[in-house]
This record gives structure tokens, C-alpha cells and sequence, in this order.
């Protein structure tokens, strides 16, 4: 396989071409970013420690039956992907109330919630991602209402193999964001990645951050903390 031009170039990633039209080859970059772009940072290792976490969930999530645009890792910071139209939503599943639902709500940060609560928001920079409901979906055209029910669906099902996943290695899955994208056939895959960048992810005992608030909080080393994650699932952050 061979790494063609450069195509896109988000906050996170950087997206080449390959010489399959199919096919994408993705490069994680070592940028942080949080509150939409307006603290940024350049950490060396996070791009290898988010590549890692993300492949590793991904082979598990597709072991379990989920489809993602997940082909396999390539090196230390790349992997090559199913080509997909991002479809313009970001999908939160929420477990346990924290970041922006503990302000909307007025609710203490590490309150359990009895079933998982999902969210809709409208992928758009320039609008700041609003939180937008069903009828908003429809009207928008961003997705039919049989994708809109699919999406949902495979959200949930991702949040019960990842909250399994999580318990297992001591880690409380408290929130986290999915993007979904459509392939040539029109088939939904997930997309993106699962990673402590779009996770909030707590230690199960100590209750410590282990994931990006550490960052938008400045109240520790990331990747100190995605190494600890890395690590608990079974992976190695230092070859
Ligand atoms: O900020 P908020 O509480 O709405 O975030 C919910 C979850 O979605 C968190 O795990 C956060 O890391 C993730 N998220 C994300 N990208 C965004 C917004 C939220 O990964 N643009």
C-alpha cells in the first residue's frame, strides 16, 4: 500500500490518500486541543499512545461484532482505514454525569446515571457542535431517521463492549464521543477513533483522570495517564 497526498488535516490527525480509492492512511499527530481549538499544546508521544489505544479498542470492538472503518495499525502513529463519509454528528454516550451534562443539569460530577444517555451534537466548528435533538437531525438532513435509530443503536452496543472492556481493567467509562461515517455501499461504520482523547475514563478505586481533562484541566501529565491506560488494557507504551 502506498501513502499518497495529503487530503485532510483536523485538530488530531492528518488524513492521506492511498492508491486504493478505498482506503485511507492516518497519521496521529501530537496535538492536544480542547474548548474547540482555544487551548492548544504540542505533547511528544501522545500521537503513538492515541494510534495504540484506538487500534487496540477497535480489534476488540470488531472481535465483538462492531464494525468500524478500522483496517489495522501501520507503525507507531499510523493506521490504515476504511474510506468514509463522516456523517456531521457527534455521538456522547454518558454513564456517569460529568464535563458539560454536570453544568447543563445542574448535577455533581461522578453522579451514576441508571441507563446510558445519548446526545446528539451537530459536527460544525464555526456553530461550536450544538447539541441538537431527532427533529433537528431530520430537519438538518444529517441523517434519515433509519440511520439516526442504526446510530444510536450501535452506540449503545459500543458503550456495553467498552464499558466490559474498562471494568476489566479497573477503569470506570464515564462519557465518550463516537463519530460514524458511510462507506461506498452505504454501509454506517464507526469511525474516528476510541481513544482517552474522546473518553472520559476514571480509575475504578481512586476515581484519578485518566484521559483528556488532565489536559483541559491542566491537573497532571497526559501522557502519563494514556500510558496508564495503554498499559491496563494490555498494551505497551514504552518499546
Ligand atoms: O464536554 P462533554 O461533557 O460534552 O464531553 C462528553 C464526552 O465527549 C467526553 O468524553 C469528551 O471527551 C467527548 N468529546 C469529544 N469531542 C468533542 C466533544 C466531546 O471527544 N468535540
Amino acid at each position: 500500500m502506498e501513502k499518497g497526498s495529503l487530503l485532510y488535516e483536523g485538530k488530531a490527525k492528518r488524513i492521506y490518500a492511498t492508491d486504493d480509492p478505498d482506503i485511507v492512511w492516518i497519521h496521529y499527530k501530537n496535538s492536544a486541543t480542547a474548548f474547540n481549538g482555544e487551548k492548544k499544546a504540542d505533547i511528544a508521544g501522545k500521537g503513538v499512545l492515541n494510534n495504540k489505544i484506538s487500534s487496540l479498542l477497535f480489534s476488540k470492538l470488531a472481535e465483538r461484532g462492531i464494525q468500524s472503518h478500522f483496517i489495522k495499525q501501520l507503525s507507531d502513529e499510523e493506521q490504515l482505514v476504511k474510506k468514509v463519509d463522516i456523517i456531521p454528528l457527534e455521538v456522547v454516550v454518558r454513564n456517569v454525569i460529568a464535563g458539560s451534562l454536570s453544568k447543563r443539569l445542574g448535577r455533581e460530577e461522578g453522579e451514576e446515571m441508571p441507563s446510558p444517555v445519548i446526545e446528539f451534537y451537530y459536527k460544525d466548528d464555526a456553530l461550536g457542535d450544538p447539541l441538537i435533538n431527532d427533529d433537528h437531525i431530520d430537519y438538518l438532513g444529517v441523517a434519515t431517521s433509519e440511520e439516526r435509530r442504526e446510530i444510536r443503536d450501535m452506540a449503545l452496543q459500543v458503550n456495553s463492549v467498552l464499558q466490559t472492556i474498562f471494568n476489566e481493567a479497573g477503569v470506570i467509562l464515564v462519557d465518550f464521543k463516537l463519530e460514524f461515517g458511510k462507506d461506498r455501499e452505504g454501509q454506517i461504520l464507526l469511525g474516528d477513533e476510541v481513544s482517552p482523547d474522546t473518553c472520559r475514563l476514571w480509575d475504578a478505586e481512586t476515581r484519578q483522570k485518566l484521559d483528556k481533562d488532565v489536559f483541559r484541566r491542566g491537573i497532571g501529565s497526559l501522557t502519563e495517564v494514556y500510558a496508564i491506560i495503554l498499559e491496563r488494557l494490555g498494551g505497551t507504551a514504552h518499546v
